[in-house]
């Protein structure tokens, strides 16, 4: 296994595998290591079938719950990415972001594998969120130490958010569906530890973080969006390219990511599943 960090923030290729057959016990645990240092991984030239996508994420977690997003026919882990080449929905996941960070147990990881990639555009942007705490001013993170952020998919998943009813109507093809359980909302620190490095970060951004414990909304709101410009600075991102047959898979408690577009005219499929948290 051959690994080639991609000199950016984060993120790291690995070459030298062939992950459509089973994997054995140190190969998973020099992945797992390689993903605790980079937080990205990509693997290109992997050709793989649904099967093995799902085999390849239970080697490092169990499946996690996936909502609002109806999984493809025949499987219950995985999701489609997708986007019809005369789209006009607007795109998904665009907005900074950690997957379902208002889960109580959200997501160690996500896999994701590129099925049809356009010729140009449709990368994904990854922001180190270790490095982004550590580099940040001592003013800012005087204003955020101790604090429990309060998550929540209401903006985005409820009837009325960006993937609401109107949304519906737009012909997106990914088949969303939006609910009020996206209400629910969720306590979890903003400055934390990764569970198995013991690394702090900051965890997830205003995509998800609906205000700020035992602090009013306005002055939350204004804290938040103060974060979220420092968390997105470019020093802390990798700017991640896409190939037809490439495997990725990131750690959603060290960084975020989102989706950018300029595929106008192009299709764009991509399979996904979940790396649930690790039991306790
Ligand atoms: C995602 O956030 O799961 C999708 C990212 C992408 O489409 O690039």
């Amino acid at each position: 296994m051959e690994i080639t960090p991609s000199g950016q923030a984060c993120g790291a290729t690995i070459a030298g595998l062939d992950l459509s057959k089973p994997l054995d016990d140190t190969t998973i645990a020099d992945i797992r290591a390689a993903w605790l240092e980079h937080h990205v991984l990509a693997f290109p030239d992997q050709q793989l079938a649904d099967d093995d996508l799902e085999r390849f994420t239970l080697a490092f977690g169990p499946f996690g719950e996936d909502p609002f997003i109806a999984p493809i026919p025949g499987r219950e882990h995985i999701i489609a990415v997708k986007r019809e080449a005369d789209e006009q929905a607007p795109l998904f996941a665009e907005n900074w972001h950690t997957d379902w960070s208002f889960q109580e147990h959200p997501p160690a990881g996500t896999c994701l594998y590129g099925i049809t990639i356009p010729p140009t555009g449709g990368d994904t942007l990854y922001a180190n969120q270790h490095a982004s705490l550590e580099a940040m001013p001592a003013e800012l993170r005087s204003k955020i130490e101790g604090k429990q952020a309060i998550h929540s998919a209401k903006n985005a998943y409820s009837p009325d958010g960006t993937y609401g009813e109107a949304d519906r109507a737009k012909g997106r093809s990914m088949d969303i569906r939006p609910s009020s359980d996206a209400e629910a909302t969720q306590l979890h620190p903003i400055i934390r530890q990764h569970p198995e490095t013991g690394r702090e970060g900051l965890y997830s951004c205003i995509g998800y973080i609906a205000g700020i414990e035992g602090m009013e909304q306005d002055e939350a709101l204004a804290l938040l969006m103060e974060l979220y410009q420092w968390q997105t600075r470019d020093e802390f991102v990798y700017r991640h390219q896409w190939e037809p047959n490439m495997l990725v898979m990131w750690d959603n408690r060290s960084v975020l990511h989102r989706a950018t577009g300029g595929y106008e005219g192009h299709a764009r499929l991509l399979h996904r599943t979940t790396i649930g948290s690790q039991p306790a």
